[in-house]
């Protein structure tokens, strides 16, 4: 079993379709064990993507996802991390599979609905960003 970071991001949110989002994933056997909803003000958002700090699109992402509230969820599931890439599609929307959560419904490169962790060792420091131990169902 492994676990990833799965966010609704502010686009998501506001369009309404956190409902659709989760009806994939449940679909897809991914089990949400942790979840929350907030709003990153623009120096929670940096830390969370200071992987991308020398990016030229830094600084608009970072204030895109704290521009509004998203949800936050931990998932659990065989392959987590890859089998949720799969369901989120590419992130730029163009390149994306039919099908999938980003094809549908992203507008934008930056814009594009969802994020996921994209390795082991980013699932466990983006989880540990927003979760406590006692915050995740064992
Ligand atoms: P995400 O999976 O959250 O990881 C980094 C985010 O940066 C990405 O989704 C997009 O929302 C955003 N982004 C904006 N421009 C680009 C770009 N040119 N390449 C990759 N990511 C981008």
């Amino acid at each position: 079993m492994e676990r990833t970071l799965s966010i609704i991001k502010p686009d998501g949110v506001a369009r309404g379709i956190i409902g659709e989002v989760i009806q994939r994933l449940e679909s897809n056997k991914l089990k949400i064990v942790a979840m929350k909803m907030l709003k990153m003000n623009k120096t929670q958002a940096e830390g969370f993507y200071a992987v991308h700090e020398a990016r030229p699109f830094f600084d608009s992402l970072t204030y895109f996802m704290s521009s509004g509230p998203i949800v936050i969820m931990v998932l659990e599931g065989e392959n987590a991390i890859a089998k949720y890439r799969e369901i989120m599609g590419a992130t730029d929307y163009k390149e994306a599979a039919e099908g999938t959560i980003r094809k549908d419904f992203a507008t934008d490169i930056e814009k594009n609905v969802v994020h996921g962790s994209d390795s082991p060792e980013t699932a466990i420091f983006e989880i540990s960003y927003f979760f406590n131990s006692f915050e995740l169902i064992h």
